[in-house]
């Protein structure tokens, strides 16, 4: 049946940034078809919230907390994950954070910061998981990119946050050839405005909302739960034939 094929039953996979938000939103959606759950978040409150409601699903699952910045603490929390369950099948990368500054004026430790979560970390959580894939000659990585990886927002200047987007693409692209011949695929899920505390807030702001809503042929932000399919698709068997790619959900924004 087509559906078994999304199955993640007996499988094990780490959310990076799981306690609110989009990976909250993933971690139920993998936990529904099956999957055990490390939530490696930063925040300790609300990575242990998540993986309660996982557990009280009927999971097993565990929070971690995690400052993916950290190769360090990055490197514990993956030994931490072996050391409980034994196998890690599959790795989804959302740790990420923004900041509008313009590019003249922006500090330093504001682009670096940008960089370090976005990028930086989204590759050391690859190459801790990783080495236990190739180990396994089995995996699955799916990073959470975003439609600023392909196109520059307007009006407001995030070039930090751009250019992490784009490298994620591109180091998704990298490690898919990489480590194809290990059995592990890596795909990338660049969504448009999503209804999270990242962006709602400024839905309801006339200075963006009115600009934003204008660009997006379906004239609205998208919710959460709208990425879930395409993550438990690449997470699953169902993709077996799909790495390397960048998967764009954005209610249009780039079709214009
Ligand atoms: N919301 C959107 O419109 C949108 C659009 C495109 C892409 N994205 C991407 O989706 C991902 C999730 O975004 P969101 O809207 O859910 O954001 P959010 O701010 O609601 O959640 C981000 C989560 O990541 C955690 N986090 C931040 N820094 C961390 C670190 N150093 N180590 C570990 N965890 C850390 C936070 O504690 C939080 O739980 C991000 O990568 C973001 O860039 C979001």
């Amino acid at each position: 049946m087509i559906f078994d094929k999304f199955s993640l039953k007996g499988q094990v996979g780490i959310v990076t940034g799981g306690g609110q938000g989009l990976g909250k939103v993933f971690c139920q959606a993998y936990a529904e078809v099956g999957a055990d759950i490390i939530v490696a978040e930063a925040n300790p409150e609300t990575g242990e919230a998540t993986a309660a409601e996982l557990r009280a699903g009927g999971r097993r699952a565990i929070a971690v907390t995690t400052d993916v910045r950290d190769p360090a603490s990055v490197e514990a929390m993956v030994s931490r994950a072996m050391a409980e369950f034994g196998q890690i099948d599959f790795l989804m990368n959302n740790a990420g954070i923004t900041k509008w500054a313009d590019a003249q004026s922006v500090s330093l430790d504001d682009w670096r910061n940008v960089i370090d979560v976005n990028l930086n970390g989204l590759f050391y959580c690859c190459q801790a998981v990783g080495k236990h894939m190739i180990a396994r000659r089995s995996g699955r990585i799916i990073n959470i990119a975003s439609m600023s990886g392909f196109i520059v927002n307007r009006p407001q200047p995030q070039a930090s946050y751009n250019t992490s987007k784009a490298a994620v693409i591109h180091l998704t692209k990298s490690l898919a050839t990489e480590w194809a011949p290990y059995n592990i695929r890596v795909n990338a899920i660049c969504p448009g405005y999503m209804g999270t505390a990242m962006a709602k807030p400024f839905f309801d702001d006339p200075a963006y909302g009115g600009e934003w809503i204008g660009m997006i042929p379906l004239k609205r932000p998208g919710e959460p739960e709208e990425l879930a399919p395409l993550a438990v698709y690449l997470a699953s068997e169902a993709s077996s034939y799909m790495t390397g790619s960048a998967i764009v959900i954005d209610g249009g924004y780039t079709a214009w």
